[in-house]
């Protein structure tokens, strides 16, 4: 099969919207392969600072894409309930979740991920995920730039309090206390460096569905993409 005519189904859309837990749950009922882009900016952006790159040496951040190697493994036993524990990432085979969902790693990853050099170098990275019998990919631009020629596009959005609500949920689960205010500035910060950047700016794809997600369940989204979905089938 051509890797054009493998099917993706992108799902975009600003920190904490929903993205990753639906589309871990949509390629897990389509047995799909499964592609969390904002990953490798992360993957990036801890490696980098582990090798004390600054953000700004182009060049050094190049040199590390092109050697960088990550994949995904998903262990869940309930293909309707797959939570971020259940995912693994290996950064050139080291698990790295945990040090890659850090709010550091998150901010450090946005910067870098402004820079069109470093978009451009991750492009083929992404693209190398298209595999048969399909790929779901999550991210800020994989129905605009990523996968321009996705079947289905989807844009997950939720409003930034109900998004920071999730992110302090999130974290209470880890044993970690965060107050809500420092955690809707950085969504905010990062939403306005996501979408304001020149290249690949975080929007809907002119195609994308738009989904709200403030007022459902992570199982009514699911539901409702996977209905529009197997509609085009
Ligand atoms: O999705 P996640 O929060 O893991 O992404 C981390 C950062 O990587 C985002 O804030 C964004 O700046 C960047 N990113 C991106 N394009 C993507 C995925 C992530 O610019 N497709």
């Amino acid at each position: 099969m051509s890797s054009s005519v493998i099917p993706v189904i992108t799902i975009d859309g600003p920190a904490g919207s929903g993205k990753g837990t639906i589309a871990r749950q949509l390629a897990a009922i389509l047995s799909y392969h499964y592609l969390d882009s904002g990953a490798l900016y992360r993957a990036l952006a801890l490696q980098s600072q582990e090798q004390n790159i600054k953000p700004d040496d182009c060049e050094s951040l190049l040199a590390l894409c092109q050697k960088m190697n990550v994949r995904f493994g998903v262990s869940a036993p309930d293909k309707s309930n797959i939570s971020q524990e259940h995912v693994s990432v290996y950064l050139n085979d080291r698990e790295v979740m945990e040090e890659l969902r850090t709010e550091d790693c998150a901010a450090r990853a946005s910067q870098l991920a402004s820079q069109p050099k470093v978009r451009e170098a991750l492009l083929n990275k992404q693209r190398s995920f298209r595999k048969a019998p399909g790929l779901v990919a999550e991210g800020r631009d994989m129905g605009t730039v990523v996968f321009p020629d996705a079947e289905s596009k989807f844009f997950l959005t939720a409003s930034p309090k109900e998004r920071a609500l999730r992110r302090q949920k999130q974290l209470k689960k880890q044993g970690i206390s965060a107050s809500l205010g420092p955690l809707l500035t950085d969504i905010e910060t990062r939403d306005s460096r996501d979408q304001n950047r020149k290249v690949s700016p975080l929007r809907p794809a002119t195609d994308a569905l738009l989904v709200d997600s403030t007022e459902l369940s992570i199982e009514q989204v699911v539901n409702r993409i996977a209905e529009v979905v197997r509609g085009r089938h």
